[in-house]
């Protein structure tokens, strides 16, 4: 590797950025980190790790040597041959993305003539390559290639998603350019498609718009199991024993939450309506997922009589399971629906950063599940923590008010939790009433 080692400036040290650059460092490459959030470059100078990814803390350490961390942008570019841009790109009022960290990063590479490339990983709008290279071209840097290279990574597998990808996607109209990508990423093996920077853009928010289909659609069957009888768990795993479908995305649940589905689905949705397009699958999928967990908090209305001063806990908050990432989480739409039905919450998660704002702030954190159980009215799984399939719930239904449970990710089996002694309704699946 040394004598096709480069020198990366990884502009972003959120999921994305901190994940590449310890990937990268861990292929021998030179890397430095550019962050705008100075706490956040202090704790990792001095060895921590901001964010909780599995094998990210072990990457960073056992590759300490060639990483560096700096708030300042030209240090970062100073002895690079790459600019990787991995900086987020939130929502705008109109569903757009907002992508005025990746401008104010192509702004900073001014003057960076020694660049042999500048590539973006953060999820854009396709179209934003072509003006990126008009803007480098405008900045004297027409010698220096430009390429999109997405990335794929599930938070949670993120170092194994990028060292074992199902596919490494580079984008770009230059050859040389596209060589330099394949040499960075020696020693990963997957097979790597190459392609025009506009169609490398589109890959990536079409994976996601059809991972939240896939989602949303095996929700939709839920709902209407419900009405039937039909059991989606034993649906969705029949369904997806069809090679041409696949199991995988067909958890019935709360909805996707997260980073990057509903972000990137409503960016495509407006990237469609902007030239005067309505993409009507995409809105669907859309409305459906948020009305996702306000069905749960209707269903556990209808089967309490009402909300008002019922004390509810939620177990589990983060997105998924195996991160501490509250975003775009359906905890956070539930624990408000509830609270505007006056109901009184609890909650418990390993993960979660305590959370100070509205409707955390309301609801008392407590430390175990069984203590979040403790005097509950209904309990709901959110997130499905494995330490809820090694809860003793046969001892903690008698901890709580009455042993009402929804099963918001199908996690336990209901008929065994019938038997323990509780009404156990799920997505998608007949309520179970208790059998002894
Ligand atoms: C996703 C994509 O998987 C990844 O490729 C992309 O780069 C970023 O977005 P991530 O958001 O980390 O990754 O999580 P993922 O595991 O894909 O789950 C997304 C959401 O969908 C979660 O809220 C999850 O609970 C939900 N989900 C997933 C379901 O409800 N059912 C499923 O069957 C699968």
């Amino acid at each position: 590797m040394q004598g096709s080692a480069r020198n990366i400036a990884v502009f972003g040290a959120g999921y994305i950025g901190l994940v590449t650059a310890a990937c990268f460092a861990h292929l021998g490459h030179r890397v430095t980190v550019r962050d705008i959030q100075s706490e956040r470059i202090r704790l990792l100078q001095a060895g921590d790790v901001p964010i909780y990814e599995p094998g990210l803390g072990e990457l960073l350490a056992e590759n300490k040597e060639l990483l560096t961390f700096t708030l300042d942008a030209a240090e970062a570019v100073n002895d690079a041959h790459i600019a990787y841009i991995c900086v987020d790109t939130p929502p705008t009022a109109s569903g757009d993305a907002d992508l005025s960290r990746v401008w104010s990063v192509i702004d900073s590479l001014r003057g960076a003539a020694h660049l042999t490339a500048v590539v973006v990983k953060s999820t854009v709008p396709v179209g934003t390559g072509a003006r990126v290279r008009t803007a480098l071209d405008a900045a004297g840097l027409s010698h220096v290639g430009y390429a999109s290279n997405p990335e794929f990574t599930a938070e949670g597998r993120a170092v194994a998603d990028f060292l074992h990808p199902d596919r490494l996607v580079i984008g770009t109209d230059d050859p040389a350019t596209a060589q330099l990508l394949r040499d960075l990423h020696a020693g990963i093996d997957g097979p790597v498609q190459t392609m025009d920077v506009a169609s490398a853009e589109m890959v990536k928010l079409a994976s996601n718009a059809l991972l939240a289909t896939k989602i949303t659609f095996i929700n939709e069957i839920a709902t209407v199991c419900e009405a039937t009888g039909a059991d989606v768990t034993r649906v969705a795993d029949a369904v997806g024993l069809d090679h041409r479908l696949g199991r995988h995305f067909l958890n019935a649940g709360l909805g996707y939450g997260g980073s990057c589905f509903p972000k990137d689905s409503r960016a495509l949705r407006a990237m469609a309506s902007n030239s005067g397009y309505s993409f009507q699958l995409l809105n669907a999928v859309i409305e459906v997922n948020d009305l996702q967990p306000r069905r749960a908090v209707q269903r556990l209305k209808a089967e309490l009589g009402t909300l008002r001063d019922k004390h509810i806990a939620l177990l589990g908050m983060t997105f998924k399971a195996g991160t501490d990432d509250m975003r775009e989480a359906p905890s956070t739409v539930l624990a408000s629906r509830l609270l505007a039905e006056g109901a009184t919450l609890t909650c418990w998660d390993p993960m979660a950063r305590p959370a100070h704002t509205q409707p955390w702030s309301q609801a008392e954190r407590r430390n175990t599940v069984t203590e979040a159980l403790t005097g509950a009215d209904a309990a709901i799984i959110v997130t499905e923590w494995p330490e809820l399939l090694d809860t003793d719930w046969e001892t903690a239904q008698h901890l709580m008010r009455t042993a009402v449970l929804f099963d918001g990710r199908n996690l336990l089996d209901p008929d065994a939790m019938a038997h323990a002694g509780y009404t156990c309704l799920a997505v998608g699946r007949a309520t179970r009433r208790p059998t002894r």
